[in-house]
């Protein structure tokens, strides 16, 4: 894999990721083996793949429509005030830290 490559630390267990350049967060963790907690398969239905930012926002993609209907759709409509993202459809540009409890490595 080419490109740069970025460093996403997940909060609490200090697991961290590297995720190519514009990769999607959960995707470059399963990439790395982790288990990462979900009811739909990266489908952006579930929104069980959530995570909070907790620094590092300005290194992570838009939130499309897709994204957001699920939030709403599983969280309700305050979700979309909290830094709460889906970690399958979040794509990574720079480092950036993330609050997840269930992830964790090798399988
Ligand atoms: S894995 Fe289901 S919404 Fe992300």
């Amino acid at each position: 894999m080419f490109g740069p490559r970025h460093t996403v630390t997940i909060e609490p267990s200090g697991l961290t990721v590297e995720v190519p350049d514009g990769e999607r967060l959960m995707q470059a963790a399963r990439d790395a083996g982790f288990w990462w907690p979900n009811q739909c398969n990266m489908e952006c239905r579930c929104a069980g793949c959530f995570v909070m930012v907790v620094d590092g926002a300005e290194s992570l993609s838009e939130m499309g429509r897709a994204e957001a209907e699920a939030l709403v759709n599983q969280r309700g409509r305050t979700a979309l005030d909290d830094p709460i993202r889906l970690a399958c459809q979040l794509g990574v540009y720079g480092d950036a830290t993330v609050r997840k409890t269930g992830v964790r490595a090798g399988g």
